[in-house]
């Protein structure tokens, strides 16, 4: 039985392709921590199919949410609020982890915070650093997003830098698919730029004019492209693993430099990486060296909290939930929300 002091969350997530249901106490100890990966129905379509992960959340939500109960050894009882994400995300996911996190609440009695997936996956970083409190700086890399956030408290953001085309996730994908390796891409481009040489090929490291923060991987991404095309006209084989690993370098080239200056503009020398793509073994190797050689503290959830899960949504909607955020049962998915926006 659990302390009455303690505040536990069951978390659901359903933005894109993983149904994922988590129970948190106190923001940072995860009871349980359930995953259903729709992957590999999606690979065999070359990416996230919305109609079909819609479907899929639904046939598996409630199985995943009854796991994560059992696993946590709590009923529903035990849980002092919901937590949902309500975006950003694609729509006909988010509507079904949402109109389930409502009926709970409804037939609880329970209350029910909604959480924007980004603050989700900032929040990931909470649960195995004990001594982490804002503020502090994170890079946040995920499919849809790359920012650079002011964390300057709980539930308190500032975006400083965001992509201005692409985001990192979708870069990696993008390389992926020419090179052929399949999808997700991230994963596979790691794995195989281990075997490569990273300075065998000079791409571009794009910067924007007057913005010293923000991104833009288009431009890689269109200089890979253009390398394979002028090698096949020329019928020259190219190495697959000197190319992805070249091609890595130059978006973790673009990503560390960026956050290491901010991190020590602002001077609060902690750093923290969010999102799918902050389980890419290169940046991670890469922000920790930087990172001390600059004397700033370094935070990175493991791989497993860095892709989509409910946790990273639990470990955000208890400090939400201790600021007060609730929501009504007219909350409603909205597939753009902003971060730091409250709808
Ligand atoms: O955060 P996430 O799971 O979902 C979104 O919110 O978008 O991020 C998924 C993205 C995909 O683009 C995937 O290819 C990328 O993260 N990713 C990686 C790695 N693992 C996942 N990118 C590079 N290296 C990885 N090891
Ligand atoms: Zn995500």
């Amino acid at each position: 039985m659990e302390k009455q002091e303690d505040v536990l969350i069951l978390a659901i997530e359903s933005s894109c392709d993983e149904t994922a249901a988590s129970v948190v106490k106190n923001g940072r100890t995860v009871l349980s921590n359930v995953i259903n990966s729709q992957i590999d129905i999606h690979t065999m379509y070359g990416g996230v199919v919305p109609e079909i992960a819609s479907r899929k959340h639904i046939e598996n939500i409630n199985k995943v949410i009854e796991l994560a109960l059992k696993e946590a050894n709590v009923t529903l009882d035990d849980i002092t609020a919901i937590g949902v994400t309500y975006g950003p995300g694609l729509v006909g996911a988010l509507l079904v982890g949402v109109a389930e996190a409502k009926a709970i609440a409804f037939a609880t009695g329970k209350p029910l915070v909604g959480v924007h997936h980004i603050e989700g996956h900032i929040s990931a970083n909470y649960i195995e650093n004990a001594d982490l409190k804002p503020p502090f700086v994170a890079l946040v890399v995920s499919g849809g997003h790359t920012h650079l956030v002011n964390v300057k408290d709980y539930g308190e953001y500032e975006i400083i830098g965001r992509t201005r085309d692409d985001a990192a996730g979708e870069a990696f994908d993008k390389v992926a698919r020419a090179v052929g390796l399949g999808y997700p891409g991230g994963p596979k481009v790691d794995k195989l730029a281990k075997e490569g040489n990273p300075d065998a090929i000079k791409f571009p490291r794009a910067h924007v004019d007057d913005a010293p923060y923000d991104f833009s991987f288009s431009g890689i991404k269109s200089a890979v492209l253009n390398y394979i095309n002028s090698c096949e006209m020329k019928e020259e084989e190219f190495n697959k693993a000197d190319l992805v690993a070249s091609f890595q370098k130059a978006v973790v080239d673009a990503l560390v430099s960026r956050a290491i200056k901010l991190t020590k503009e602002t001077g609060v020398g902690k750093l923290a990486i969010a999102g799918g793509v902050a389980s890419n073994s290169a940046l991670r190797k890469a922000l920790q060296d930087e990172c001390k050689k600059n004397g700033i503290q370094f935070y990175s959830p493991s791989p497993i909290l860095c892709t989509d899960n409910a946790a990273m949504i639990g470990a955000a909607a208890y400090y939400d939930y201790m600021n007060g955020v609730r929501h009504g049962y007219d909350l409603n998915a909205v597939p753009n929300l902003k971060l730091g926006e409250r709808v």
